[in-house]
């Protein structure tokens, strides 16, 4: 199938308005390959046909359709390893502090929980990542705490992943992609030919429909946030937008993990950088 540049153009205007994704020029193969499909069963067999539609008349279920269709959603368990390495050895021992502290009869937010936000969570795996190292961290060292103190929000725009995630439920091949045998035996049982996430871990995590691109500070305040691998896709003013937000949700002494690739600029400044190995956490200072 055809796709003319101003049909590109079009189309990359919607997607933009959807999604805050900004795709470049190059990326015209991207589109014309992702987008083929629904061009054929919602365009009558073309992408005017289509861009007719998203332009006029398009409903949420079409919308929906280009979402699932143009994003990314490459994802694996403990992905790049050294960010959740950085978590377990320097972010998971304040947060137990902190949690301690929010026990203390007159703490300004006595009784709340640790509030942890993976913001792009694709079908579940840095979610539950992160899940199985607070149960791994509160088995050795989190002596006076449970999984209660902690809660995991995990957010997409895509419904398509977010129902995977919810489902918790991995073929072979996406187990082996950063798991190892004793955390699948100890965290996963074997239905048929998936393996599903225990309920223990699954009930620690709320997930959540939210589109980074809009105003999302009704989450509320967060303690950590990952938002790693899907920056990259938006624009200077998108990301600037998205930073300056999690800046405010973020309490005092938060922490934020960006990916490896993600060139974000100048970050607010109330961040500082903190290295651990070969991964850097940002945390809010005072
Ligand atoms: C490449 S995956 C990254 C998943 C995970 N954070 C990781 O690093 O493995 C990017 C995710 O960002 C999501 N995404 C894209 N645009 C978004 C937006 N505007 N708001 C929220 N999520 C978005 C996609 O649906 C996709 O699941």
């Amino acid at each position: 199938m055809e796709l003319s540049n101003k049909e590109f153009t079009e189309l990359c205007k919607h997607i933009y308005k959807l999604c805050g994704l900004n795709i470049k020029d190059k990326k015209h193969y991207l589109v014309l390959q992702r987008l083929e499909p629904l061009a054929v069963s919602e365009g009558n067999g073309s992408f005017k046909g289509l861009i007719e539609k998203l332009s006029s008349n398009a409903g949420p279920q079409l919308k929906d359709l280009v979402i699932e269709a143009i994003t990314t959603n490459e994802t694996s368990f403990f992905r790049d390893e050294h960010p959740f390495e950085a978590f377990r050895e320097i972010v998971l021992p304040q947060l137990a502090e902190m949690a301690k502290h929010r026990k203390h009869p007159g703490h300004h937010r006595k009784g709340s929980k640790i509030n942890i936000w993976s913001a792009a969570s694709s079908t579940g795996q840095e979610p539950y990542s992160i899940a199985m190292l607070i149960h791994e961290f509160l088995g050795s060292k989190g002596k006076g705490l449970s999984a209660e103190d902690f809660e995991i929000i995990a957010t997409d725009i895509s419904p398509k992943v977010l129902s995977k995630a919810i489902a918790g439920s991995y073929t072979d091949s996406e187990i082996k992609r950063g798991l190892s045998v004793e955390r699948r035996d100890r965290f996963f049982r074997k239905e048929g030919h998936h393996w599903v996430i225990n309920d223990s871990l699954r009930t620690m995590i709320d997930f959540k429909r939210i589109n980074l691109a809009e105003q999302f500070t009704r989450l509320g305040g967060v303690d950590v946030i990952f938002c790693r691998n899907v920056l990259i896709y938006f624009d200077e003013e998108t990301k600037g937008r998205i930073l300056s937000q999690f800046s405010q949700m973020l309490s005092e002494s938060g922490f934020l993990f960006l990916g490896a690739c993600e060139n974000v600029g100048t970050l607010p400044k109330k961040f500082k950088k903190v290295a651990y190995k070969e991964s850097v956490v940002h945390q809010i200072v005072g």
